[in-house]
This record gives structure tokens, sequence and C-alpha cells, in this order.
């Protein structure tokens, strides 16, 4: 019999959980699908975006540059101003392919194998594996449901959670799944809690650009005592629909910044020409942002009351991002088997609430990144596979 390669592998590797999600090519090709699993928006970056990538290269911004191009990292600076954050572009930005890559740089550098890292339940599942490699222990603090059914940090939760080994406090703020914005509140407690127990705050703030309600987001970074010991996550991958094209970028204090830095995952990853186009979206991109802003609040404000009127399925409004998270328990079927059976019968994808923690079991997400012709259609398939669930009877899915 033909040895694993498995024997080859670090260790961790060996521990972690395999097996992905049906990937978008996979099931690109099905007919009828809607897919609302992935948090892709379905807006194509547009054409003069496109265009200043081919300047760029045509300028011949196509050799190394080491650090990260320094305009770029400056339009970073000056867009996240914005906030009421002043960061200093040479010491104080680090470009990143990506949130993803922001993630693996970002843990990389401060998780020693045995430490903890501390996140929300439900949290985005893409903290798991980064954590996994490099031999830390994700542990969860619950959120609680607030008056409106949105789950809210719990500060009480969080505190019980932080020990000894706590190496960091991860939060997503404007939410994936949950939809809460942090408030001044709460953002106070986190760093509390941070700068008294000493650890890390990685705030991973991908969708900052979607905040609904009249609400603001605010960076936690800018609180007394963080900026030593914040890194900001962020991505262009949901501001400016460039799944793609892999660009991101982290945000810390100068001393933590040096030792992100020094994460040896080769020179920065975000090619050169896209460095390029990124400016061109900071200073051109926003008419392009408020355009998909309007769709996603449109979608959101069609959806959410579309689905509370669906029978046992109970959907509080988002603050923030461009998901919801329904809560489904009155149908007492795991939403593993809700959303893979979903699939089958009538070929809409959601995502299960529990890829999200265990606290997310009774609730599944749409990420709402089609058109509401398309959300009509999920509500119609929705309350159509409803009515035939064996609502007492899971177990008699296959
Ligand atoms: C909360 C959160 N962080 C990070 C990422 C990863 O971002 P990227 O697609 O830029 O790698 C995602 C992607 O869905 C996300 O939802």
């Amino acid at each position: 019999m033909k040895k694993s390669a498995k024997r080859f592998a670090k260790k961790e590797i060996v521990k972690m959980e395999t097996g992905a999600a049906i990937s978008r090519v996979s099931i690109r090709s099905m007919e009828g699908l809607i897919h609302l699993g992935a948090g892709d928006p379905d807006f194509d970056q547009p054409e003069f975006i496109n265009k200043a990538v081919y300047e760029a290269m045509k300028a011949s911004y196509t050799h190394y540059a080491f650090g990260g191009d320094p305009e770029f990292k400056a339009a970073i600076a000056e867009y996240y101003k914005k906030y009421g954050v002043d960061v200093d572009p040479a010491t104080q930005v680090l470009i990143e392919s990506g949130g993803s890559q922001a993630i693996f740089r970002a843990f990389g550098a401060i998780l020693n194998s045995g430490d903890e890292i501390l996140i929300m339940d439900p949290a985005y599942q893409g903290y798991r594996r980064p954590a996994a490699y490099f031999g830390a222990t994700l542990t969860r603090a619950k959120m609680t449901k607030d008056e409106n059914g949105l789950f809210r940090p719990d500060m009480d939760n969080i505190r019980a959670a932080v020990t000894d080994k706590t190496k960091a406090l991860l939060i997503c703020n404007p939410d994936n799944p949950c939809g809460s914005v942090y408030t001044q509140g709460e953002l106070e407690e986190i760093a509390e809690i941070a700068v008294k127990k000493d650890i890390v705050v990685i705030a991973d703030e991908i969708y900052t650009e979607y905040v609904w309600g009249g609400r603001k987001h605010r960076p936690i970074i800018n609180l007394p005592g963080m900026e030593e010991r914040t890194m900001v996550l962020m991505s262009f991958s949901k501001t400016f629909a460039w799944t793609g094209c892999r660009a991101g970028y982290i945000i810390a204090g100068p001393e933590l910044m040096k030792i992100i830095s020094a994460v040896p995952i080769g020179i920065t990853g975000m090619p050169v020409p896209f460095q390029r186009a990124g400016i061109v979206a900071l200073k051109q991109g926003w008419d392009f942002v408020a355009k998909m802003r309007r769709a996603f609040k449109e979608r959101i404000e069609y959806f959410v009351p579309r689905l509370n009127k669906i029978e046992g399925v109970s959907c509080p409004y988002p603050e923030g991002a461009f998901y919801v998270f329904p809560d489904i328990s009155e149908l007492n079927c795991p939403s593993m088997d809700f959303s893979r059976e979903f699939f089958h019968h009538e070929k809409v994808r959601c995502a299960p609430g529990t890829q999200y923690g265990p606290n997310g079991e009774g609730h599944i997400r749409f990420a709402l990144v089609r058109p509401i012709e398309e959300l009509e259609e999920v509500a119609t398939r929705l309350e159509r596979f409803i009515k035939d669930l064996p609502i007492t009877a899971p177990q008699a899915y296959p």
C-alpha cells in the first residue's frame, strides 16, 4: 500500500481539520444554483482600475518593491484618517495580498505553540487554520443576543475566557457573520481588558465600508493604550470587490509592526501593478463603493423582512457587513443538515451557523451577493423547503 504523504507533514498540518466547502469553481456550472454561501461581491471591479493595472505595467512598475510601494502605503494612511487614525505609512502600514494573508502574518508574528488566541463565538471561520498552523489554541467567548436578536460581544464571557495563556483577542468589527458593529462602550471595555491583561488585540475591520443605519465604524486602535497592542487587518476584497486580485494591509503601532514585518513570507505578496492600481482605487474608487453600498443596503432592506415572513425564521437587521444570520432554531434542525439539504433540494448555497462556532447552531448565513430578484427566488425556495422540512425529525435526512 502507498504510504501517505502525511508522514512528511508538519505536525500542526496533520492535526488541522481538512475538507473544504464546495468551491466556487466546482459549483459554478450547476444550473439553477443561487450561491449565497461565500462573501464574494457580485460586482466586477471597474474598468478604470483594470486599466490602472495595465498602465502600471506599461510604466515598468513590474520590479521588486521591497516593503511595498511607498505611494500606496501613503494612500492607505490617508484613507484610514477618515476614521480619525493618523498613522505613519513608512512604519505603520504593511501591504498584504488580501485579508487572509494579513491574518496569517498577524498570527505568525505573535503566536507560539501553546498560546491561546481568543475569538468570538460565532466568528469568521478563516481564523481557525492559521491558529492551528502556528500550534496555538483557539478559544472562544460566546456572543449574546441583544434585544433585536443580534449577536454582540459579551464582556463577561470575554473576561472569563482570558487565561494566562491568552496572547491575543480577536474582534471582527463590523462582524462577519453576525452583522454587529461594535459600540464605543464595547470597544472601551475590550480595550480595558486588553490593557489590564496585557494582550494584543487583532481587529479585523475588512467590512469597515459597510455600516448601516447611521452607525459609525470606530477603530479600537484609537483608544488609549491601544496603538502599541493593536493590529488592524484590512482588505480590498470587500471594499472594492477585489476578491480575486488579492489586496490587503495591516495597520499597527511601529514597534508591533517591526515584529509583524519580521514574519518571513517573502517579498510583499501583492503584485506591484496592483499596488499602483490600489492608489487609483483609493483616490477614485468611491463612487463604485457607494454603488455597491446602495445595492447591499437595498438587498438587506428587502431580504430581512422577507425572511421574517417565513415561519420558523427570525432575522435581525445587520448593523454592518452584507450578511444576514437568521435564527432557524425553531425548526429544530441542525444548521449543517439544514444547509446541506437546502442545497441539495433547492440549489441554494448558504453557510451553516456551526461553521462559525458552536454558538452559531440554529442559524444560517446568507451572503447578499446576488441581486434582489435572486434573493426573492431564494426566499421562495426557502419557504417551500421549510414547509416540507421534517421539523422534529432532522435525523430523517440521509
Ligand atoms: C472577516 C473576514 N476576514 C478576512 C477575510 C479574508 O479576506 P480576503 O478575502 O481579503 O482574504 C474574510 C473573507 O471573507 C472575512 O469575512
